[in-house]
């Protein structure tokens, strides 16, 4: 696992940036996973930005949502296909019809769950995953619990989750209670993984994460088991870190400085 300590949020967006950029300039049909809430938004900006001022093309890129509420109608404001397009997708040049999502109005949600893993499959696998952390550690909706071998199904949200995104609603009543989520077994097939964190309120993940035991009740501190992960956190968020200088020397003396 590697450890970035940022000092802002534009820092964070550049490195994550640099990756997936690379990526995407790199092969002939790349795939990205996306999250959504609040921390990956200054890396869409920032990929935005490279694709109006240096190019950046993300024509016959494939994109993968991480999860999606259940019981939000098509086109609701907080449902996270609409949330993508409006953060990222409508402003890049990528084919409205690579952008997927687990269908959370399907009739039979078990099968538009294996629909979902046979359509990753079938693309060849997730090269970059973007991923934000819960309070609780959750990474997509793997609230903690979860089989650490999940893979995409439906599940319940904590109250705390239902809490933490009350923001994005106008009433914490309206925050659905159920959602479908890529699992911690699929995402943990990404080629290469970014967790992002920011703020106070994710130090307690973020130490559990990183330097605490692997375990479902911090579904999150399952990605020590995969061999290239990169976390990127601002001060606040590195806060509990032991290990913190070693992290900062270990960046500042990488060998090669080429994009993580
Ligand atoms: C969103 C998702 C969640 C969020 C997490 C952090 O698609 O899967 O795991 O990444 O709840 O949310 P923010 O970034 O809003 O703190």
């Amino acid at each position: 696992m590697e450890v970035v300590i940022v000092e802002s949020q534009v820092e964070m967006a550049r490195i994550a940036g640099d990756a997936i950029a690379a990526v995407v300039s790199s092969r002939k049909t790349p795939t990205l996973g996306l999250a959504t809430g609040s921390s990956p938004v200054p890396v869409y900006a920032d990929l935005i930005e490279r694709h109006r001022t240096e190019g950046i093309g993300f024509n016959g890129t494939t994109m993968f949502l991480l999860d999606e509420y259940v019981g939000l109608p098509d086109g609701h404001p907080q449902s996270f296909r609409t949330v993508i397009r409006a953060t990222f997708t409508a402003h890049v040049d990528v084919d409205p019809a690579a952008v997927h999502g687990p269908d959370a109005n399907a009739d039979d949600l078990k099968k538009a769950c294996l629909r979902y893993e046979n359509l990753i499959a079938d693309a060849g696998g997730i090269d970059v995953q973007l991923l934000g952390i819960g309070s609780e550690g959750h990474i997509g909706f793997n609230e903690p619990a979860s089989s650490l071998a999940s893979r995409t199904r439906l599940k319940t949200l904590t109250d705390r989750t239902r809490k933490d995104n009350a923001r994005f609603f106008d009433k914490h009543e309206e925050v659905p209670r159920h959602v479908l989520t890529q699992g911690i077994g699929t995402i943990l097939e990404a080629r290469h993984i970014i967790l992002m964190a920011s703020g106070l309120a994710k130090s307690v993940p973020i130490e559990r994460t990183v330097e605490g035991p692997v375990s479902a009740m911090v579904p999150a501190s399952a990605l020590q088991l995969h061999p290239h992960v990169t976390v990127i956190v601002d001060e606040h968020a590195a806060c509990r870190l032991k290990h913190a200088d070693y992290y900062r020397s270990t960046f500042k003396h990488k060998p090669e400085r080429q994009a993580i």
